[in-house]
C-alpha cells in the first residue's frame, strides 16, 4: 500500500471526473482504497489537486478536527483558474459552509434558529399539497419523468414557500442562477441575482411573515445583507439538490428491489428502508466536507500538505468494511451511523427535516400512483456524476392512469387549513437544473 506526501510531483493523481469515474465512482473508490488505504491523492478537475479521505476512521478524524482543518478556502482559491469547473462550488462566500470558529457559530446559529422554528406538521402538509399539484399534472398520462417533473420542482417549490418567496420572485432568483451558469455574462448574472435577493430582503423587511427569510432578518445573529443573501442561496442549494437526489435514488430502490417493493403495502416501513439504503450506499453528497489543513497534517501514515483541499468521501467511508455498525451483518435499515449528513461542526444542520421532505414526497407519490414501474432498464438510467454529488438526471416511469383528485387528498385534520393552493410549476426545469449545477460545481 502506498503512503504519500501528497505534493510529490511524480505521484499519479486519480481524476474524479471523466468517463471512467463517471461510469462507476464506486470502482474508483475501491481501487484507491486498495492502493492507498485511508486517503488518496486525486484531481477534482484538470490541475486541481486534493486528498480524498476514504476510510470511516479518517473521515471522522478530519470532520471532527476544526483546529487542524479550516473551511475558509480563500488562501487556496487564488491558485485555481476562475473558469475551473469546481471554482463555483469551492470559492468562498459569506455563509456557514465556508467559515470557521466564532464566525461559523454565528452564521450557523442563524440557520438553526430560523429552520428550527419550521413546524414539521405544517411543512408536511405543504409537501403533500405541492406533491398533489405536481402529480395531478401527470396522473392521467400514465407516464412521467420523476426528476424534472416531480422531485426537483417539488423541492424548489416547497423551499420557496418556506422562505416566503412569491412565485414570481422565486422564478427570478432561479433565472439569475441559470444565467450565472450560461456563462455568457457572469458579472451581469451576479448583478441581477444580487438585485433580486436584495428585493426579497427589502420586501420581507417591509412585510415580515412566518417564513425563514423573515426569521433570518429578525434573528439574533444580525447577518449583514450580503450574509443574508448567501445564506438563503446556500439553503436553497444545500437543501434542494441532495434531497431531490435522495428522493430519486430511493424511488429507484423501491421500484427495483424485490424485497422492498413487496413491503410497499407496509407503506412507511419500505420507504424508510429505501432511504436508509441510499444514505448508506449512494449518499446524495458523495464527496464533500471540503477543508484545508492549517499545517502539514499526519493522517494514518500520510502527510497531508498544508493549504491543499481535503475532500471527505462519504460514499467511500460508508462502504468501508470497518464503518460503524457494519459488523452487525449488512442490515443497514435503521442504522444511522452513515456519514451521508457528514459529522462534526459542519454536519448537515437539519437531517430530520431532510428525511421528512424525502419520505413525504415518496409516500405521497406511491399512494397516488400505485403500480408504478420504471420505463427503462435500471442500467440505462442516466446518472449525473460530479466530484461532489451523484443523482439521476431523469427517472422515467409508467403507471396506470390515475384520477386527478388532489384536493381530496390534502389532509386537513392535522391542523388548520392553509390559505394557499399549490402553484403551477412555472419554474422551468432548466432553471432548476442550473441551480443544481451551481450546487454540484458543474
Ligand atoms: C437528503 C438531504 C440532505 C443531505 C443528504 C444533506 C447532506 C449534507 C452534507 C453532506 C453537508 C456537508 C457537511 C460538511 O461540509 O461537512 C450538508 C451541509 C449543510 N446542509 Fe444538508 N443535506 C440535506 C438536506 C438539507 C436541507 C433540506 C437543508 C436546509 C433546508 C440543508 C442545509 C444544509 C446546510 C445549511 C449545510 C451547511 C452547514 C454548515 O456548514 O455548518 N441540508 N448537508
Amino acid at each position: 500500500m502506498t503512503r504519500y506526501p501528497a505534493r510529490e510531483p511524480s505521484i499519479l493523481l486519480t481524476p474524479l471526473y471523466g468517463p471512467e469515474f463517471t461510469a462507476a465512482p464506486e470502482r474508483t473508490y475501491e481501487h484507491l482504497r486498495a492502493s492507498y488505504g485511508d486517503c488518496a491523492p486525486v484531481e477534482l478537475a484538470p490541475g486541481v489537486r486534493a486528498t480524498l479521505v476514504l476510510s470511516y476512521r479518517a473521515a471522522l478524524q478530519v470532520l471532527r478536527d476544526p483546529v487542524g482543518f479550516r473551511r475558509d478556502p480563500r488562501p487556496w482559491q487564488h491558485t485555481v483558474p476562475r473558469d475551473s469547473p469546481v471554482s463555483g462550488t469551492m470559492s468562498w462566500r459569506p455563509n456557514a459552509m465556508f467559515s470557521d470558529g466564532d464566525e461559523h457559530r454565528r452564521l450557523r446559529s442563524a440557520i438553526t434558529d430560523a429552520l428550527g422554528q419550521v413546524n414539521h406538521g405544517a411543512l408536511r402538509r405543504d409537501i403533500v399539497a405541492v406533491a398533489d399539484g405536481l402529480i395531478d399534472r401527470v396522473a392521467a398520462q400514465g407516464r412521467a419523468d420523476l426528476m424534472t417533473g416531480y422531485a426537483l420542482p417539488l423541492l424548489m417549490m416547497v423551499f420557496t414557500r418556506m422562505f416566503g418567496c412569491s412565485d414570481e420572485l422565486a422564478e427570478r432568483i432561479m433565472l439569475g442562477v441559470q444565467r450565472l451558469f450560461d456563462g455568457s455574462d457572469p458579472a451581469e448574472a451576479n448583478r441581477v441575482l444580487d438585485e433580486t435577493m436584495q428585493e426579497l430582503l427589502d420586501r420581507k423587511r417591509g412585510a415580515p411573515g412566518d417564513d425563514v427569510v423573515s426569521r433570518l432578518l429578525a434573528g439574533r445573529a444580525r447577518l449583514s445583507d450580503d450574509e443574508l443573501k448567501h445564506t438563503v442561496l446556500v439553503l436553497m442549494g444545500a437543501g434542494s439538490e441532495p434531497a431531490a437526489n435522495l428522493v430519486g435514488g430511493a424511488l429507484v430502490e423501491l421500484l427495483t428491489n424485490a424485497d422492498l417493493s413487496e413491503g410497499l403495502s407496509g407503506g412507511t416501513v419500505a420507504v424508510d428502508a429505501a432511504i436508509d439504503e441510499i444514505l448508506w450506499r449512494r449518499p446524495p453528497m458523495s464527496n464533500y466536507g471540503i477543508s484545508y489543513p492549517v499545517r502539514p497534517y499526519p493522517l494514518y501514515g500520510n502527510l497531508l500538505p498544508a493549504g491543499e483541499p481535503v475532500v471527505v468521501s462519504f460514499a467511500a467511508a460508508n462502504a468501508d468494511p470497518a464503518a460503524a455498525g457494519r459488523d452487525a451483518g449488512d442490515d443497514r435499515v435503521g442504522n444511522r451511523a452513515h456519514l451521508a449528513f457528514s459529522s462534526g461542526a459542519h454536519a448537515c444542520p437539519v437531517p430530520s427535516m431532510a428525511l421528512l421532505l424525502a419520505a413525504t414526497a415518496i409516500e405521497r407519490l406511491l399512494e397516488r400512483l400505485p403500480g408504478m414501474t420504471l420505463a427503462c432498464p435500471v442500467e440505462q438510467l442516466p446518472w449525473r456524476v460530479s466530484p461532489f454529488s451523484r443523482g439521476l438526471s431523469a427517472l422515467p416511469v409508467t403507471f396506470p392512469p390515475a384520477p386527478v383528485t388532489a384536493r381530496q387528498h390534502v389532509p386537513v385534520a392535522a391542523g388548520p387549513p392553509e390559505p394557499w393552493a399549490p402553484p403551477a410549476p412555472r419554474v422551468r426545469s432548466g432553471v432548476l437544473a442550473a441551480l443544481a449545477r451551481w450546487w454540484r460545481g458543474e
